[in-house]
């Protein structure tokens, strides 16, 4: 047995004989994990202690920018001096009258014959306007979060294996597939909007070498092929995301300085990049986000960093490999991506049954940004102790771990919608 470090950046392990008393390839137990120590957010790369706010603004968060771009996530281009938005249809009278449903093209390259993403913006009917909204990217495609017939089916490349996806294309049999996971009717009645964007209209999720999609964007003339910081599937949703809060702007009925950005798995890993990167997001909801996400890497607990590039190369940049089974090598940890959106709420989501996902180390990552929400005078998870399940914590920072697996559910929203009022997304237009 080896003992407990002491201090904050200091994380508590037991080890038992590890090796010997392995059952599985991957760590499920938490005797299992290793002592790490966490890199402190509030130090700077070259040892000067970071003392006030205003040092954290200017020097240690671009710092620590610098640091995921060129280690994890690569490196995005900047926002695009104009993004062409052709509205393709407005339905005043949606889903039985109690919405208005608009469809949006986003035309993502300058010579409009590039990428576009489809955008679906659904706001209450009866609101008092702007309305603040909920942002998401989607797994399957717009027409699979509700079944309504108004929805265009996607005609992007879709993986095949469910969501009535035929040879990788949705067909009608795709309609509200992923409905479940987008309690649209309790979010508008909660008097908010939806925005949401099939993922792969930004980034197909294959491995093709950073080709397809809107990575060649960003290629300069002189290059041939992705650097070593090249910009990932990660960073190119989470750009994505950027571009459709650029047109929410621009929408008289969004509140766009109300926008909470919400992703399940990897996509919660894109949504907290993107909210890290984009300060105009008012909140951010990680759900279920796993490593990559807000689970600490250094734990190894579940997913590894190794196992995450071996399954997924196209997801981070290729320095990132040079932490397969390297995890106490990298500059970062996942606490400084929550710490980047300080001091924005940011809530995490786990599920009890989706040990994939470390939920303890989705929650310790809440607990050691806690320093850097609390400099910028906020008062981070609020706890030091991780919540029974189904018992969640609203702070700054909110945490839950729900009963159940790796899913968004009901009781998800109905935390995320509470977490959203609590921080007056709704009040405070
Ligand atoms: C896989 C992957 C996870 C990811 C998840 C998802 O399980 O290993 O990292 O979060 O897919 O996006 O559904």
């Amino acid at each position: 047995m080896k003992h407990a470090c002491v201090g904050l950046f200091c994380v508590v392990a037991t080890v038992h004989a590890v090796g010997a008393a392995q059952s599985s390839q991957f760590i499920d137990d938490e005797v299992r994990v290793p002592a790490y120590t966490l890199p402190d957010p509030l130090v700077m790369a070259d040892g000067r202690p970071v003392t006030d706010a205003e040092m954290w603004e200017s020097e240690r968060r671009p710092e620590i920018v610098d640091l995921f771009e060129t280690h994890v996530y690569g490196r995005s281009p900047e926002a695009p001096t104009r993004v062409d938005a052709e509205v393709v249809s407005v339905d005043r009278a949606a889903l039985g009258g109690r919405a208005v449903m608009t469809q949006v093209t986003l035309l993502l390259s300058a010579d409009r014959a590039g990428p576009r993403m489809h955008l679906l913006l659904v706001v209450p009917a009866e609101s008092e306007r702007p309305v603040p909204a909920f942002l998401g990217l989607n797994f399957a495609g717009n027409h699979a979060v509700h079944p309504d017939l108004g929805i265009a089916l996607s005609e992007s490349w879709m993986r095949d294996g469910g969501d009535g996806v035929v040879e990788n294309r949705s067909t009608e049999a795709s309609r509200g597939s992923r409905a479940s996971r987008w309690p649209i009717e309790t979010i508008l009645d909660r008097g908010y909007g939806l925005a949401t964007i099939y993922y792969g209209d930004i980034d197909p999720d294959f491995d093709d070498g950073f080709q397809n999609g809107v990575h060649p964007l960003s290629y300069g003339a002189s290059q041939s092929s992705p650097g070593p910081d090249e910009w990932g599937s990660i960073a190119a949703w989470a750009w994505g995301l950027s571009r459709a809060l650029d047109y929410l702007e621009t929408d008289p009925d969004l509140d766009a300085r109300h926008v909470a950005l919400i992703g399940h798995s990897r996509l919660g890993k894109a949504a907290l990049w993107a909210g890290a990167l984009d300060e105009r997001f008012a909140l951010v909801i990680s759900n279920n986000s796993g490593c990559g996400g807000a689970a600490l890497s250094r734990r190894r607990f579940g997913e590894t960093v190794e196992r995450i590039n071996t399954s997924f190369p196209h997801w981070f940049c290729d320095n990132f490999t040079r932490y397969d089974r390297n995890e106490d090598a990298l500059p970062v940890d996942q606490h400084m991506l929550v710490a980047l959106i300080a001091p924005r709420p940011v809530y995490i989501a786990s599920a009890a049954e989706d040990l994939w996902a470390d939920p303890r180390g989705e929650f310790l990552a809440g607990l050691h940004a806690g320093p850097v929400y609390r400099l910028l005078g906020t008062d981070g998870l609020g706890v030091d102790a991780m919540p029974a399940v189904d018992e969640p914590v609203m702070h700054t920072i909110g945490y839950h771990i729900r009963s159940g697996g790796h899913d968004v559910t009901r009781y998800d929203w109905q935390q995320y919608l509470d977490f959203a009022d609590r921080h007056g997304l709704r009040q405070s237009r």
